[in-house]
């Protein structure tokens, strides 16, 4: 299993914040904000690790993360600049020459902090796709998952308008190699971007895409209140 970090963005809801710097490098009580979902994934046993960055911060991410010896023996990052945000799935096309033919791939957003322990769905991987969901009170925010009778899921909609339900997808994703393909052939969305959400429904209209609820918090940092709320819930955690 190879990792992509997608840690591109200008950060724009967190001005002034990220005027200097990039807003996956701000501090989250005691560590920069990227090194939550980083850990997610070494402690999943993951090792080679592609950071996507813009361009004006790379720098500053290889000051910060280095090669990556500093984080474990075998741990190798790479570096690949995203020159404009143009979605989500576009990690996979950025990311197309990092990922050898078979590669398996877990993507985590720099901005998000999840508190569960996603090792077993990382090592236990085999194909399709895997993503979790999360019940959130303002679904509106982000891809929401529609669930049928059975449990099932059926269908997902990005930021929809309309309410379908308070199963939010999360930013971790577990791909198989074909996601380079359905990345390469995704059409930008009205708001301009490739989105995930179309990359995770080929694999729900393909009967491949594995939804799992996922247990304890969830925190998209992206917002000045969800930024202070993360910072809050690591000082907390790092008192426990
Ligand atoms: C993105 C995805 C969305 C997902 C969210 C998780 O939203 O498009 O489907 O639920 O990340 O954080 P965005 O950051 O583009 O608002």
């Amino acid at each position: 299993m190879k990792g992509i970090i997608l840690s591109g963005g200008a950060g724009t809801r967190l001005r002034p914040l990220t005027k200097v710097t990039s807003k996956q490098l701000l501090p989250i009580y005691d560590k920069p904000m990227i090194y939550y979902p980083l850990e997610k994934l070494l402690s999943a046993g993951v090792k080679e690790i592609l950071i996507i960055v813009a361009p004006d911060h790379c720098g500053d991410y290889m000051k910060v993360l280095g090669s990556g010896k500093e984080f474990g023996k075998d741990v190798r990052f790479t570096y690949e600049i995203q020159d404009s945000p143009d979605g989500l799935a576009q990690a996979f096309i950025l990311g197309e020459n990092f990922l050898d033919d078979g590669d398996n791939v877990t993507l985590i957003l720099g901005d998000n902090l999840f508190e569960a322990d996603l090792t077993d769905a990382i090592t236990n991987f085999k194909g399709g796709a895997t993503v979790f969901a999360k019940e959130v009170p303002d679904p509106e925010r982000f891809g929401v998952v529609k669930f049928n009778d059975q449990k099932q899921a059926e269908l997902i909609i990005e930021k929809p308008k309309e309410f379908i339900s308070n199963f939010a997808v999360t930013g971790i994703y577990i791909y198989d190699n074909r996601v380079v393909e359905v990345a390469k052939s995704l059409k930008p969305s009205a708001r301009g971007e490739l989105e995930i959400t179309d990359l995770n429904n080929w694999y729900l209209n393909q009967g491949e895409l594995n939804v799992e609820i996922m247990d304890g918090d969830w925190i998209d940092a992206g917002t000045f209140e969800s930024y202070y709320r993360a910072n809050e819930w690591a000082y907390n955690r790092a008192k426990k």
